[in-house]
Formats: structure tokens, sequence, C-alpha cells
């Protein structure tokens, strides 16, 4: 079994995947369970803080950003409704996406509404702002953006997330609903994949 960061004990520093694991990847920690759940509830406060008692309605990226919008809703103090959004991004599995196109849409009406886009991790910022711009044809009150963690230093485009849990290193990351090849998804921390060529 994947060798876990307990609380208490971080010196972890690799983790070994299980003997069927498909790839031979290797993880580094990258933040615990705890420390997801600290940023989470930090982020929720803001957003409750700041939206008060006004209609919100949360728009999740999946697949990656399923598992954090479940987290953060439950400690909102606002009252959300829930969307989802599904889309599809070509460019290799560990590049970011060069074109993006919407293979699943919100099913709730928008128009006059406050919307919050949550999503998993920005990077090249492509993907949200082609979100932003299709959910603005729907003439919402505002749009804002949660992210949970933010690669700002690889940003192609100009945009700032509103929310941002944490910002990252240049590292691709899984876990906590975050894939690499649709694996990974499951693990209850965050990860770092350590690049191949790196020397053990
Ligand atoms: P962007 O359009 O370049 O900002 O890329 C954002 C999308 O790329 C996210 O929704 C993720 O699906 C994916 N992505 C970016 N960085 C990573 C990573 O480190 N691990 C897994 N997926 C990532
Ligand atoms: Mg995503």
């Amino acid at each position: 079994m994947i060798r876990s960061l307990r609380s208490g004990s971080r010196k972890a520093e690799l983790w070994d995947l299980p003997e069927n694991t498909m790839e031979d990847d290797r993880l580094g920690p990258l933040l615990s369970q705890e420390q997801i759940a600290s940023i989470v509830e930090d982020l929720a406060d803001q957003i409750s803080r700041d939206y008060g008692q006004r209609d919100l309605v949360l728009v999740c990226i999946l697949k990656g950003a399923f598992m954090f919008l479940s987290d953060l809703i439950r400690h909102l103090r606002v009252p959300v409704q829930i969307d989802f959004v599904r889309l599809a991004s070509y460019g290799s599995s560990m590049q970011t996406p060069g074109r993006v196109e919407i293979t699943k849409d919100i099913e709730i009406s928008i128009e006059g509404k406050d919307v919050l886009i949550v999503e998993d991790i920005i990077d090249s910022g492509r993907t949200i702002q082609f979100l932003k711009d299709r959910l603005a044809l729907a003439r919402p009150h505002s749009i804002k953006v949660c992210t949970l963690l933010d690669k700002k230093a690889r940003r192609e485009v100009t945009m700032e997330a509103d929310y941002v849990g944490k910002e990252v290193d240049n590292l691709f990351v899984v876990g906590y609903g975050i894939d690499f090849n649709e694996r990974y998804r499951n693990l209850p921390e965050i990860c770092y994949v350590i690049p191949k060529d790196q020397p053990k």
C-alpha cells in the first residue's frame, strides 16, 4: 500500500506505490490531508464572508475539482446551487492544454446570478479563461474563480483567480481528485510526480 503521510510525521519523502501500479511513477508528498482540509476551510470562510446571503451558483469543472467541491460546499454558509461542466482540452497528459472545448454544459440558469467557478488547478489559465468567456454569454451578475492550486508562474493569459488555496511551483501534481492519465484521483493527499529522469 501507499505509505501515507500521517499527521505529525511529515518526513515521508517518497511514497511506495502498490506493486500492481501500472507504471513506475514516483510520487513525492506535497499537501497532507490535514493541510488540504485547513486550506479548504479557509477558502470557504472567505467565500461565505464575501457573498453573505446572496444566491451563489458554484460551477465545478469535471473531473478534477469534484473532491474539492464536495469538501468546500460542506463548509459554506451561503445559499448555493451547484452545477458541473466538463471541458476537453488538447495536448498530452502532462502538458498544458492548448485548445479547449466544452463537452458538458451547465444545466441551471445563471442569468443574473453570482457564479463561482470551482477548479482544481490553474496552469496556463486557458481553461478558466475559456470557461469565463463561455459562461459570460449567459449574462450572470458576476463570475469569480476559486482554485485549490495555482501555478501562477506558468500563466500564458492574463487571468487571476479570486480565491486561491495554495500557489504551487511548476510541478505535476496528482491526488484529491487530480489525475495523471486518469489515475491517482483517489489519493486523499496531494503529491507531485517526480520526473522519470530525476535520479533516485
Ligand atoms: P490550464 O488551462 O493550462 O490553466 O490548465 C488547467 C487544467 O490542466 C486543469 O484543469 C487540469 O486539468 C490540468 N492540469 C494542470 N496542471 C496539472 C497538474 O499538475 N496535474 C494534473 N492536471 C493538471
Ligand atoms: Mg481540470
